[in-house]
């Protein structure tokens, strides 16, 4: 079967752009590129089948052509019904890759698209979100038989993946790539903290400066929003439940407050939790006229949105992802991209140097799991720390940074109890 006839997309015409656009991605992707080299001649995944729901961007399909280099048999299908960029989508089809995502599909095409990937019969699946190994555990366990192992994209995911190991129910290996040092360190920090506000801007064209924006969640991601939107001059408030980041924002330089206060004073609102309501009902009633509300983190549960909608007397969309909901006595609040990832709806999501090492993570962890496969028992396992320097030391290599090395004499020292003042 050809790639176009298994995969659903926008509009084939759209190969030509997305091609340019894949290629531009690839020149801030080093690191993959090396793999991606090494990848065509070893052949370490040769006709191995790889199902990957990701969200389908230009630096999705420097992965999945990294992939293919390697042997291996993958088909995509989107990971959220936002992130899709169509041009991309379908310069995969093009170059053979079978991919089932269209920018703004309803849920239930979703669902299609993913059961399609499925229908690959994957011996590994690729998750950001773990939407594929929910669905083989719940509904498609006949394809466990095949599965060798995946690998996990996002903190969510991981959540959901620790949760179905803890119950006992977990039946295949999963490699947490977002728990390297090389991933979350700086794919959700500096990644998600410049595209989260990228998105913003480019849905509503607001100047930030001067404006109260208020971050919920002081994780990476959060961390990286109110630097950057620090830097940008907005005065941040941070919302947490945790008391250590907590400390941590206050002592970042940042107005450390309840959700129920800072409802009050928002201009700009942005979750990044992972977790469900946080902006809820009650807080949406005390919010300015002209709130602007979104999320970042992965499921668009993190704000009451069927709240939003039974609060709304009217609701209009007044421009490309701003939907205008008017409230009983005439306030406004405006709620981006549907409450998905803005980042990926708005803007582009991550910039591809960032997704270099995150995604480079993905092709040697799926290298592992293949060589590994007779040694890995149905768990979740970090990812081993051999491949998280190896990737740190080539994009250093690659940004032409170069670093001390520790002396005999300092080896010695720093791994020893006797010497003290
Ligand atoms: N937009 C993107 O492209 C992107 C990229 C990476 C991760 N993510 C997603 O973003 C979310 C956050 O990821 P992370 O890596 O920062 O996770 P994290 O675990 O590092 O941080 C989450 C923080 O939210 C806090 N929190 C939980 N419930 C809260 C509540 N009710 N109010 C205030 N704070 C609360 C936690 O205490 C924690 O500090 C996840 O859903 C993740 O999958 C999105």
């Amino acid at each position: 079967m050809t790639a176009q006839n298994n995969s659903d997309i926008k509009d084939i015409a759209l190969a030509a752009d997305g091609k340019q656009r894949i290629e531009w991605a690839g020149r801030e992707m080093p690191v993959l590129k090396l793999i991606s080299q090494r990848f065509a001649k070893e052949k370490p995944l040769k006709d191995i089948r790889i199902a990957a729901c990701l969200h389908i961007t230009t630096e999705t399909a420097n992965l999945a052509l990294t992939l293919k280099a390697g042997g291996a048999d993958v088909v995509l299908c989107a990971s959220n019904p936002l992130s899709t960029q169509d041009e991309a989508a379908a310069a995969l089809v093009e170059y053979g890759i079978p991919t089932n995502a269209i920018k703004g599909e309803d849920d239930v095409t979703y669902y299609k698209h993913i059961n399609t990937a499925l229908a690959h019969k994957p011996q590994l699946t690729v998750d950001d979100g773990a939407d594929l190994v929910a669905i083989v555990h719940k509904d498609k366990t006949e394809l466990l038989d095949d599965i060798i192992g995946g690998t996990e994209e996002t903190t969510t995911g991981v959540i959901r993946l620790r949760s179905l190991e803890k119950d006992g129910k977990l039946k295949y290996p999963i490699l947490a790539v977002n728990d390297a040092c090389t991933k979350h360190f700086f794919d959700n920090r500096y990644g998600t903290g410049q595209s989260t506000l990228d998105g913003i801007i480019r849905a509503t064209n607001i100047l930030l400066a001067g404006k109260n924006l208020v971050v919920s969640g002081y994780g990476w991601c959060g961390r990286g929003i109110a630097m950057r939107g620090k830097g940008m001059g907005a005065h941040v408030t941070v919302v947490e439940v945790d008391p250590l980041k907590a400390i941590e924002a206050v002592m970042d330089g940042f107005r450390v407050m309840p959700i129920m206060d800072a409802a009050r004073i928002g201009d700009i609102f942005v979750t990044v939790t992972g977790d469900k309501h946080v902006i809820d009902k009650h807080h949406m009633e005390v919010m300015k006229d002209g709130a602007i509300v979104c999320n970042s983190g992965h499921f668009n549960v993190e704000i009451n949105i069927p709240s939003l909608e039974d609060m709304a007397v009217n609701k209009r969309r007044i421009r490309n992802f701003v939907d205008e909901y008017t409230l009983k006595g005439g306030r406004h609040i405006f709620l981006l991209g549907e409450g998905r990832l803005i980042n990926l709806a708005a803007a582009e999501g991550h910039p591809a140097s960032v997704m270099d090492m995150s995604f480079a993570n993905q092709a040697l962890c799926l290298e592992y799991i293949v060589k590994n496969r007779q040694q890995l028992e149905p768990k979740v396992y970090g990812v081993p720390e051999v491949i998280d320097k190896q990737i740190a030391q080539l994009k250093l290599d690659a940004m032409g940074v170069k670093i001390d090395s520790l002396t005999e004499e300092q080896k010695i020292y720093l791994s020893s109890w006797k010497e003290g003042t």
